[in-house]
């Protein structure tokens, strides 16, 4: 099909979706089901370690077939196959987006002339020999001492990722080695952390793409000043207790950095999507370099499953279209992620930064301003914890919020009573959200038909977990396919780092509003 084709089934799609969702407030989920026998059998999706039952939705069939046209009509087997394939989608920056190359051994994508898939195995190779020699005790500090303490120093994706993972895969992490995650400026943080620990059984990790963020860099001097200081030695001595990863290896070897300890990232991978590469070592460190090369095999079973489905059984592709249905169809504003599990508690704060950094845009990618929404705002916590919190809104409140439930079958670490209870209240909230319950007592009225997604994965293990986190990203490509949105640049962070920095160094000048100018008085920033 040509562009102008394409153009017009677009916008003839969009068209019906806008009056079927005119006419579908006349309907409600409960209806479907009623109408439809095979309704779950339709909108469930059971791929091996993970199913995804999206029955509960404001949707029929005619709604979803419109959805499933909109994404033809978007070309996104074109586009999903220029991703894999390397092209430059990340046009402002003139690079590919090659996330899914760092987990496919047998990729065979070149970037300018050059076959990637090598030093992607190199890198993997490194972390390996530095994750076992730290775990077998064998890496030693200055002192001779071996490592109980991994501390990642990043922030965005340099800590989301792997702090998510770590913390989600604990059960798998190595007893005797502690990871930990020093992300903010804000000092506290760090010197909190560094006063509970031992230096000479110490290893930072500085993850940093660019290797130019002030926060990452402010926080790695104050370690290698604690640490020389700690241990009485000189810079040159502490050596094999920093290393480094970067896309930038000449900027983490001018800060200090032995070449040795520098790992490598690409500018062909994004921040957000980076915990796949080198930013991913403290958690091969944490659980084991076999248990990270399980992470990229579950994400890489996801990437196929993208990649070859047919897009009415694809789940990125179904979570991206109902999705867009809330968001360009029905208004909604916000998504709820809540895990029923403890140790996904930052999948959202995770989901926030993959989904609003990278859609939370009003450019199109032909530079014409969007005429319709794109990103949700991203939101959760885990369950039952949301229950005793913003449930009430869900529930009774004015605005609609669809949620997306995660759950694990099978529990290695906890009581399985207690795990029966978790599972039974997310299986309760889902469908008392849809069902409601009728009173004529207004306040105790709930008017159901409220909409959810519920995933369950059969265990929280390394490729159950790889393939949750390649289920999301491919749902975000997807939708910013849709909205004709670069999803892989972020230049919304710039403005806010540009004026710090002209703050702290004084270079503001007048231009400065009152209100700021007051705020920086009343800081004590003027001296
Ligand atoms: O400020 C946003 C951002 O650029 C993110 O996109 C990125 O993940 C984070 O900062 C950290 O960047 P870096 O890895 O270059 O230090």
């Amino acid at each position: 099909m040509n562009s102008s084709n394409n153009e017009n089934q677009r916008s003839k799609s969009w068209k019906v979706l806008t009056s079927l969702a005119e006419s579908s407030t006349t309907d409600s989920i409960q209806r479907y089901f009623a109408k439809d026998p095979e309704r779950l059998e339709r909108f469930s999706v059971d791929l091996p370690g993970i199913y995804l039952d999206f029955s509960k939705n404001r949707l029929n069939i005619e709604i979803f077939n419109a959805l499933i046209g909109l994404a033809q009509a978007s070309d996104l087997e074109g586009q999903k196959a220029a991703m894999f394939r390397g092209d430059p989608i990340n046009k402002t920056e003139r690079l590919p987006a090659l996330h899914t190359a760092l987990r496919d051994p047998q990729s065979k994508v070149e970037v300018k002339g050059e076959s990637i898939a090598d030093k992607i195995a190199e890198q993997l190779l490194r972390m390996q020999k530095c994750s076992d020699a730290v775990r077998s005790g064998e890496w030693k500090g200055a002192t001779g001492k071996s490592i109980t303490d991994v501390v990642n120093i990043g922030i965005g994706g340099s800590d989301l990722g792997p702090r998510f993972v770590c913390e989600a895969l604990r059960e798998f992490s190595k007893p005797g080695i502690r990871t930990h995650f020093i992300s903010n400026v804000d000092g506290a943080e760090i010197d909190t952390l560094l006063a509970s620990l031992e230096a000479q059984s110490t290893l930072f990790i500085t993850c940093s793409k660019t290797f130019t963020t002030h926060e990452t860099l402010l926080n790695t001097n104050k370690a290698i000043q604690w640490l020389q200081k700690q241990l009485n030695i000189e810079k040159q001595q502490g050596t094999s207790h920093f290393l480094a990863v970067t896309a930038r290896p000449a900027a983490a070897n001018e800060f200090g950095f032995d070449t040795s300890n520098i790992f490598e990232t690409w500018d062909w991978v994004g921040g957000r999507y980076s915990l796949w590469s080198a930013i991913g070592l403290s958690i091969s460190i944490s659980i084991g370099h076999d248990n990270f090369a399980r992470l990229l095999k579950g994400a890489k079973a996801m990437d196929d499953h993208f990649l070859h489905s047919p897009l009415d059984r694809n789940m990125p592709v179904i979570l991206a279209l109902i999705g867009i249905w809330y968001n360009n169809f029905l208004d909604t504003e916000s998504i709820a992620i809540v895990p029923y599990c403890e140790r996904l508690r930052l999948l959202p704060s995770y989901l926030q930064q993959l989904d609003m950094e990278s859609n939370g845009k009003s450019t199109s990618i032909h530079e014409l301003e969007m005429v319709g929404t794109t990103a949700p705002i991203v939101w959760g916590q885990t369950g039952t914890n949301g229950q005793h919190a913003f449930f009430q809104l869900l529930h009774q409140g004015t605005k609609l919020i669809p949620v997306d439930f995660v759950g694990i079958v099978k529990e290695n670490l906890g009581d399985e009573y207690q795990h029966k209870v978790l599972l039974a209240n997310m299986i309760a909230q889902a469908a008392a959200l849809m069902t409601g319950d009728a009173s004529d007592n207004p306040h105790l009225h709930y008017p159901g038909d409220k909409p959810s997604n519920t995933l369950l994965l059969d265990e929280l293990s390394p490729a159950s977990l790889g393939m949750l986190i390649a289920l999301y990203e491919h749902k975000v490509f997807t939708q910013g396919i849709i909205w004709g949105i670069n999803s892989f640049d972020q230049w919304g962070v710039e403005l806010g780092k540009r004026l710090a920095t002209n703050l702290l160094d004084g270079s503001s000048g007048d231009a400065l509003d009152p209100s700021t100018k007051e705020l920086i008085r009343r800081s004590g920033l003027e001296n």
